[in-house]
């Protein structure tokens, strides 16, 4: 049970970024296969990387109690997140950022912890890969981002649970669209991907998809709905990914407050659009962060249960700076280095594009 690659034998497991379904049942794996495998203490850390640089830290030990049975099914993280406040450029009071990596690697060193277990996407990765490098921090990192775009990695935590909640959206936008003889336009989550998109578009039965991997030409939109009322189609539904780049090549995004630019409203300008070219009426419905909560389905719950105590055994067996990722239908680890900061992108010639075509689904291109 002891181990000899971790002096102290004892882990901390931290979520970072953006939260998905599906957080809480891999912590939740963490913590059963390093308790009852390898007789560890598991110490999570509250609001990512935060957690270690406020003062006093914010963390506590996980225990078999903390489990009880519904954590398991609970959306959300149980540890808190966040998707800013990068220790390496730290936003100060004043306005200017501040390189305080060295006081996160400090917290972690004073809470006598071995090695470092973090569930994060790709930006995440990056951040945590440069701390582990520079405090010699045993790593192991698990994938999980609604957008589905960390490298290696087929299906990330929290994908397909916000791909049901797409479909559910379009199962619901379907009936309504039909009575009243209308497009209905679905704006999805995904910044730089279309992975969201395809897959509800897909299983929802859209006539169009919309994704930033295809440059758009709206024409063929329009021909391909003309051409479906022409056929006697009385309504259509039509899905866009959130980072899709319109005519102008920019995103549609805001400055928020809190100084950060996020994506979101493009289908706005995409159901105009859709309105003038082909004279139907169009509603549109932003899903947001719809996407982002709820509780993980059983795909996700299975999947974090993997990561997650794939991740503790070869922490165990003293490796570390690696990705556990689903590849190709084994869970397998990869090394970090070529996960930290890339983004996995839908292959036009893959099989999800592919079946969207084949369906006769128009990718505006
Ligand atoms: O990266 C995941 C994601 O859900 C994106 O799809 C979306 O653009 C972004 O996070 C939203 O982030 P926030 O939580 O800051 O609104």
């Amino acid at each position: 049970m002891s181990h000899t690659k971790l002096k102290h034998n004892r882990i901390g497991v931290l979520t970072s970024g953006g939260d998905c379904a599906g957080l809480n049942a891999a912590i939740r794996a963490v913590t059963y296969r390093a308790i009852n495998e390898h007789g560890l203490t598991v110490v999570g850390i509250y609001e990512g990387t935060a957690g270690l640089l406020d003062r006093p830290m914010k963390f506590e030990e996980l225990t078999l109690k903390i489990f009880t049975g519904n954590i398991l099914r609970l959306g959300g993280t149980i540890l808190g997140t966040v998707n800013k406040g990068d220790p390496y450029e730290y936003p100060m009071p004043d306005g200017t950022t501040k390189d305080r990596s060295s006081e996160v690697i400090a917290g972690f060193r004073a809470l006598n912890l071995d090695a470092l277990i973090g569930i994060g996407g790709d930006g995440s990765m990056r951040i945590l890969s440069r701390l582990a490098e520079q405090g010699s921090i045993p790593f192991i990192g698990i994938p999980k981002t609604i957008d589905n775009d960390v490298a290696h990695s087929d299906y990330s935590i929290g994908y397909l649970t916000a791909v049901d909640t797409a479909v559910n959206a379009l199962d619901r936008l379907q009936p309504t669209a039909a009575s009243h003889r209308r497009v209905m336009l679905l704006e999805v989550m995904g910044r730089d991907v279309g992975w969201i998109a395809v897959a509800a578009a897909i299983a929802g039965g859209a006539d169009v998809v919309l994704i930033p991997e295809i440059p758009i030409d709206m024409e063929k939109v329009g021909d391909k709905l003309r051409g479906l009322f022409a056929l006697g189609h009385n309504h259509s539904l039509v899905v866009c990914a959130e980072g899709i780049r319109l005519s102008s090549g920019e995103p549609v995004s805001h400055a928020f407050a809190d100084g950060e630019v996020r994506y979101g409203g493009v289908g706005a300008a995409v159901g105009e659009s859709i309105a003038r070219m082909t004279g139907a009426e169009t509603r549109v419905t932003v899903l947001g962060h719809v996407q982002r909560g709820g509780s993980p389905n059983a795909f996700d719950r299975i999947l974090a249960s993997s990561l997650g105590a794939y991740a503790v055994d070869i922490l165990c067996e003293g490796k570390t700076n690696r990705v556990v990722v689903s590849e190709r239908g084994k869970i397998v680890d990869v090394a970090l280095d070529d996960v930290a900061g890339q983004t996995r992108a839908l292959k036009v010639d893959g099989t999800l594009i592919t079946t969207a075509r084949q369906m006769g689904i128009c990718l505006g291109d």
